[in-house]
């Protein structure tokens, strides 16, 4: 295995796009951000230098960082701020991930402009399991945030408009530009020279790594007149699977076999949301796939057709095709038993306003929360709380059940869950346990998909289903053969869905939704896997530059 190094400057960059100047978050004045290569099982360094005026921290979204939260990066979870004019150098350790993950801000809502991939290849001597593609590249989706209907665009005043969002308190009309590696494409206003090329050759097959960078929105995501072969998700390989169209959650990455093989044209690729209710943006980011050669293309490229919206069956049927390659090579290590079972209820909720001015439910805020807990940030990092025994951070007690059972999916939930607790609370999992979670959606103020991540872990996905999970009838339909290994699951809405992993990663993990308004609402906990008794079952100790608090 090799050390890779990088070095990335957070920076305040002057950027124009849709007939406007910002200045935008940027890391060495890219957008998206840089591309980092690595192997299977390298040690990548990353020195972040702060030369902007807003905190940053960097989460390198997939990587297990085995025994080594401390550079994770959630911001109050596993680090302090890098504050502007400071340093923090990273070590990024790759273990067995092998595909396409990312990199993105993970401080309040700068994640907006701050990402970029990261591309895991085999190792050296070792190959994909599919044919050598004739080239690759990565795709990422992004957007900005044009909020209330101006085209007031997301920018450095991030924080102004995280602000004014959650003092309102509501889930306003947001309308977005979604982007295709930082471009809108041609149906969006100013945009014509800003559209994303992919240039091919016919009969030539490539290998193309979505990301979804999106903020907010579960995303589709279709190439006119062309099928696609997925080989892999999340940093793993899977089965392959043809399909004209891909959904994407926020944080997920998809790795698809692109074949050239129709027609010598110009084709778009495009995007759009798929919500399955309320306000969302209805626009559509393309992108261009163009053969080389000599022929006439027809003057616009013909635009493929999307699903509703609110197409929900359209939504999972895709995801839930996905299975794990399972042979000699990529075993599957998924836990027959459990030693532990969590029972998570996701919900929206409503809280009382600061101010008097929110307009969320019955003239409150909202709120999310994880069995009825609303997460707080802490002052101080939760890690460097438990490393350092500090009392009074955070408490161990975050239940692994809702308060009570209730039916989760009915058109009103009892009205002593609309408003949840605050807290900071751990869910403390002994050294290699084997953990399940359920996360059940729920319809207390409002019923929604939420991608739900977690740090430091892949895990199986075994099993999800619409409406109340069944205990005891679910889980003989568990698939423990060869289910899909994930750290970024959507849940469906009014919905369930059922994950296992083993729990032999020490250190203090984040598990959040990765739509970063119900994030910010508190849909957060924190699980600490304690050490093991060897001496490789301990987590490491920090590196000397911590950042402070
Ligand atoms: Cu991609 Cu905690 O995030
Ligand atoms: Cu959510």
């Amino acid at each position: 295995a090799a050390v890779r190094r990088y070095k990335f400057e957070l920076q305040d960059t002057s950027y124009s796009r849709l007939c406007t100047n910002k200045t935008i978050l940027t890391i060495n004045g890219q957008f998206p951000g840089p591309t980092i290569y690595a192997r299977k099982g390298d040690l990548v360094i990353v020195d972040v230098y702060n030369r902007a005026n807003h905190n940053i921290t960097i989460h390198w979204h997939g990587v297990k960082m085995p025994r080594y939260p401390w550079a994770d990066g959630p911001e109050f979870v596993t680090q302090c701020p890098i504050s502007p004019g400071t340093r923090f150098r990273q070590n990024v350790v790759l273990s067995d991930e092998e595909g396409t993950l990312w990199w993105h801000a993970h401080s309040e809502w700068s994640r907006a402009t701050v990402y970029g991939a990261l591309v895991v290849l085999p190792e050296k001597k070792d190959r994909y399991p599919f044919p050598k593609p004739h080239g690759e590249v990565p795709i990422i989706l992004g957007m900005f945030l044009l909020i209330y209907n101006h085209w007031e665009w997301w920018n450095s005043d991030v924080q102004e408009v995280m602000e004014e969002f959650l003092r309102t308190g509501g889930d306003p009309i947001i309308s977005d530009a979604f982007l295709i590696n930082g471009q809108p494409g041609d149906l969006y206003p100013c945009s014509r020279r800003d559209t994303f090329k992919m240039k091919v050759e016919y009969g030539k097959t490539y290998l193309v790594r979505l990301i979804n960078g999106v903020m907010n929105n579960i995303m589709f995501f279709k190439i006119a007149n062309h099928n696609v072969t997925i080989v892999g998700s999340d940093g793993s390989y899977t089965k392959q699977i043809n399909s004209d169209y891909i959904t994407i959650s926020p944080g997920q990455t998809v790795d698809f076999l692109l074949h050239a093989n129709q027609k010598p044209s110009h084709y778009y690729m495009a995007s759009r949301v798929y919500a399955s209710a309320g306000d969302y943006d209805n626009t559509t980011t393309t992108g261009v796939v163009e053969y080389v050669g000599n022929y006439n293309p027809p003057p616009t490229p013909s635009l493929p057709t999307f699903f509703q919206f609110n197409d929900t069956s359209a939504s999972v049927n895709f995801t839930r095709q996905l299975r794990s390659l399972a042979n000699k090579k990529y075993p599957v290590d998924v836990p027959q038993k459990v030693s532990d079972i969590l029972f998570f209820t996701l919900s929206i909720n409503t809280g009382s306003c600061p101010n008097d001015s929110c307009v969320g439910p019955n003239g409150g805020r909202l709120l999310a929360s994880v069995n009825n807990i609303t997460l707080q940030l802490p002052k101080v990092d939760i890690l460097q709380a438990y490393y350092k025994r500090l009392s009074g951070i955070y408490e161990t007690d975050f239940p692994d059940n809702p308060p009570f059972p209730y039916n989760y999916t009915q058109q009103f939930v009892p009205q002593l869950l609309w408003t949840p607790e605050n807290g900071t609370d751990v869910n403390i999992l002994e050294y290699d346990s084997t953990v399940e979670i359920v996360f059940q959606g729920t319809n207390t103020v409002a019923g929604i998909d939420h991608p739900m991540h977690l740090h430091g872990y892949s895990f199986y996905v075994v099993g999800s289903g619409l409406g109340n999970f069944n205990r005891s009838r679910d889980p003989l339909n568990y698939n423990l053969v060869d289910p899909p290994l994930m750290e970024t699951i959507a849940v469906p809405v009014n919905g369930w869905t059922a994950i296992r992993f083993r729990a032999n990663n020490p250190g203090v993990w984040f598990m959040h939704c990765h739509f970063e308004r119900h994030v910010s609402w508190g849909m957060g906990m924190t699980f600490i896997v304690k050490d093991g008794k060897r001496r490789n079952e301990k987590m490491l100790p920090p590196p000397p530059d911590m950042p402070k608090c």
